[in-house]
């Protein structure tokens, strides 16, 4: 059972009392299957699957698509992963079924929103086109991903982001979900104390849940939000409306944004980079470097993917083979120095670093960026 229910707001769906139960069920079972039974895997690994797959290859399993491949047929580790692949399913059923009710009031509850004046700004583009990385998968087995709009105003997948992110990190990364905006601001803080940003500007920003901690961060900063998907945008003004914080979002392609050169000092972004590509990431380095001052910083906070053991990284890589999120282990395995140093970022100022959760995930975040030259 989840010990904490996320911060009510006016937009915030509201599950009933039933399906808070079917939640409570599905937090659960994740928390024992990413527990306890995860917990059991690495023995079964070393008494029986790495030993079988030396017999048949002759050699010990090394990398981890050996381990992969060592553990794959092993029954314990499929019935584990079968658990918690449907584990997903019912959740995304059972918040997507909550938001489908609750739909037509958050709907309504938007448009009196965008009537009165409203703190910040929400400017949309039906001219973006959604590239293939995002087109082509429901990231994470959504129905429909980001994108899904099926009546005028849709605020559905916003809704569902911000009831099911609460959900699916099990409320360890806050009420507010807001632990990535929260850990990043706290790091940029400590790793450069002389910043102090005039604009900043979050890419890949969904519904804004880590975009608001920078509002806080930098109260004099005026802050952006960029994303391609209408109807998070929509959900995610309306969200930061409710909570009484002033952000600019806007509807766009962080490989390509519509902004000036030079109009920041500070782009961020929040486990964007492993919903994109190889190409796409370049891009987006590349765009961000255009976007920022000279002296600006550039900070992406990711999900920890790297892990320095091989079976770690096996497990790690679970959502990329089972969890629709195809990008996950090429973005583990990538130079991330390469594509900032070609965007023109000193080699120097480039850096990959923990940053520490200010919440209670577990583990920390990856911190990849980089500085932009001073003039
Ligand atoms: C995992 S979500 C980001 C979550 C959000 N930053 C947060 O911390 O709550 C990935 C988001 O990136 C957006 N996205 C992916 N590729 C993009 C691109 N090229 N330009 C702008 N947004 C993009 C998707 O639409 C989606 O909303």
């Amino acid at each position: 059972m989840i010990s904490t229910r996320p911060t009510p707001h006016s937009m915030a769906p509201a599950p009933t009392a039933d399906e808070w139960a079917l939640l409570d069920f599905a937090v659960s079972l994740k928390a024992m299957l990413r527990g306890p039974m995860k917990a059991l895997l690495p023995q079964i690994y070393e008494t029986q699957a790495a030993d079988a797959w030396a017999l048949r290859q002759g050699r010990r399993p090394q990398s981890w698509r050996d381990v992969a491949s060592a553990m794959e047929d092993q029954p314990a580790y499929r019935w584990w992963s079968g658990l918690l692949r449907a584990q997903q399913e019912f959740y995304l059923d059972v918040t997507s079924t909550t938001c489908e009710r609750e739909a037509p009031v958050l709907i309504e509850r938007f448009r009196e929103l965008a009537a009165g004046p409203g703190l910040g700004s929400l400017t949309l583009d039906d001219s973006v086109v959604i590239p293939p990385y995002q087109a082509d998968v429901d990231i994470h087995c959504v129905p429909g991903s980001y994108f899904i709009e099926r009546t005028p105003d849709d605020v559905w997948a916003g809704a569902r982001s911000d009831l099911g992110g609460f959900v699916f990190t099990m409320g360890k990364q806050g009420v507010l979900n807001d632990d990535k905006g929260l850990s990043g601001a706290a790091f940029v803080k400590q790793r450069f104390p002389d910043l102090q940003p005039r604009r900043i500007l979050d890419l890949g920003c969904t519904i804004g849940c880590s975009t608001l901690p920078w509002c806080d961060a930098f109260p004099d900063a005026e802050v952006h939000a960029l994303d391609l998907s209408a109807p998070s945008l929509r959900y995610g003004w309306a969200r930061a409306q409710s909570l009484g914080k002033a952000v600019h979002f806007r509807q766009g392609d962080a490989e390509a944004t519509p902004y000036g050169d030079g109009g920041f000092d500070l782009v961020v972004s929040h486990i964007l980079l492993h919903e994109t590509s190889r190409a796409a990431l370049g891009n987006i380095i590349a765009e961000a470097h255009r976007l920022l001052a000279p002296g600006g910083v550039m900070l992406h906070i990711e999900v920890p993917v790297r892990r320095n053991e091989a079976f770690d990284q096996f497990l790690t890589n679970w959502d990329s083979t089972n969890n629709n999120e195809p990008f996950w282990s090429t973005l583990a395995e990538m130079d991330l120095v390469a594509p900032a140093l070609e965007a023109g970022f000193p080699r120097e100022s480039i850096f990959e670093a923990v940053v520490p959760t200010q919440r209670a995930k577990a583990g920390d975040w990856l911190g990849y960026g980089a500085r932009k030259a001073s003039i």
